[in-house]
């Protein structure tokens, strides 16, 4: 009878295990969001752009930017010059210098968290 419960007990526990690592694996993306948000800071980014009401007014507010997608992201980024938004003026500098492409790919992965925390 002990050996029933230790059995079963151990089935629910691999189950559990099992049901938490799962998503850990799927989250998994190209950047680190929490790193993303430090350069993000670091960066003066928020100097010129609002996020959740957050920031200057200077550029777009980036709280859905997500929406254009990852590539149009990193571009505008790298080369702000390319599609300057329409009632803006093109002031943002480039970061091709400063940022890496994995800065980059952390400002991506914070600014698609984003998306996450505003649907819920
Ligand atoms: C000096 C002010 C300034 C700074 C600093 C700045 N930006 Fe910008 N940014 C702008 C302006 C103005 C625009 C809109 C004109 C354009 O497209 O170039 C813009 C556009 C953008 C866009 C496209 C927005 C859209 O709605 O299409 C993204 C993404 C972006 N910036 C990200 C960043 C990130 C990330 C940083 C920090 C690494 C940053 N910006 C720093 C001024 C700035």
């Amino acid at each position: 009878m002990k050996d029933l419960i230790f059995i079963i007990f151990l089935t629910l526990l691999t189950i559990f295990l099992l049901g938490f690592a799962h998503p850990v694996t799927e989250s998994s993306s190209l950047g680190d969001p929490e790193l993303g948000q430090e350069i993000y800071d670091s960066n003066g980014c928020g100097a010129c752009h609002r996020i959740n009401g957050l920031g200057g007014t200077i550029g777009p507010d980036l709280t859905e930017v997500w929406k254009k997608g990852d590539e149009y992201i990193r571009e505008s980024i790298f080369e702000p010059r390319k599609v300057v938004v329409k009632g803006y003026k093109p002031v943002m500098p480039s970061f091709k210098k400063v940022l890496t492409e994995s800065d980059v790919d952390n400002i991506i992965a914070y600014l698609k968290s984003l998306k996450k925390k505003g649907k819920k």
